[in-house]
């Protein structure tokens, strides 16, 4: 950190690579860490396929109570950063662990969500998918009569190929990756990075903590993601 900064304005091709860091700011919780989410709750209980199948109604009351938390907060001075950098330079590509939709609100486009989305829904039994705002609170049974699941990427869940895929082009193709709020800890979507720091881009870590990927990044900024996002920005 310091003079030797990079200038986001130098590149023209740049990946925001980004965890619930970058959300935290905004009033959502992490979660790993002191006051995560997985501190409080057991995902085999709420966040999985299993706990599903066993009690979809409670698994959905959790997602409601989570759609109801992220429509309370709002983006925050980094997510409209990102969102001002991508209208300004258009081959910007935000490539996204978060769920919760702030990326969007913030005015940001093609958002590559890798685990999924709280505000889409999807039936595995007849295959249908559909945004679903949440609020207030639609039906949970597919037409087919099949429960609705959150169309999200659960523990044990297989990411989608067609997402990943996009996500490794974005990335091969950058000049620079900001990572953001991430503890590098959630295979395979850790891992991306890896890519533009083997391909020699410029890359950047944002996050107030060292990761197990800290050392790899050329550039470390310590910090939480609003203040470090607008010394970036200039
Ligand atoms: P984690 O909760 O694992 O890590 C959050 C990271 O954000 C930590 O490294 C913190 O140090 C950092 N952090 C906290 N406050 C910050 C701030 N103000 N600015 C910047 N960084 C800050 O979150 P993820 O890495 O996103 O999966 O977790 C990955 C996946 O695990 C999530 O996508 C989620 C979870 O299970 C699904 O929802 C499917």
């Amino acid at each position: 950190m310091g003079s030797d900064l990079p200038r986001l304005e130098d590149f023209e091709r740049i990946v925001f690579f980004t965890g619930a860091g970058l959300s935290a700011e905004s009033g959502i919780p992490t979660y790993r860490g002191s006051g995560g989410l997985w501190a409080q709750y057991d995902y085999e209980d709420f966040a999985c396929q299993r706990a599903f199948d066993r009690d979809p109604a409670k698994v959905w009351t959790f997602h409601d109570e989570r759609r109801e938390a992220v429509a309370a907060c709002e983006p925050n001075l980094a997510h409209r950063i990102i969102a001002k950098i991508q209208r300004e330079k258009t081959a910007t590509r935000i490539v996204t662990q978060n769920i919760d939709g702030m990326h969007q609100r913030a005015g940001a486009v093609d958002v590559i969500e890798l685990h999924g989305s709280l505000w889409r829904v999807r039936c595995d039994a007849c295959g249908a998918e559909k945004e679903d705002l949440g609020l207030p609170l639609l039906p949970k049974r597919c037409k087919c009569g099949a429960w609705w699941r959150p169309a999200i990427v659960w523990f044990e869940d297989p990411l989608n190929f067609d997402v990943v895929e996009a996500a490794v082009r974005a990335i091969e193709a950058c000049d620079c990756l900001v990572g953001i709020g991430t503890s590098g800890e959630v295979y395979p979507a850790a891992e991306l990075p890896l890519i533009a720091m083997r391909a020699g881009a410029v890359t950047l870590e944002i996050n107030p903590e060292e990761t197990p990927l800290s050392p790899l990044y050329t550039h470390v900024l310590r910090g939480p993601a609003t203040e470090m996002m607008a010394l970036l920005a200039g």
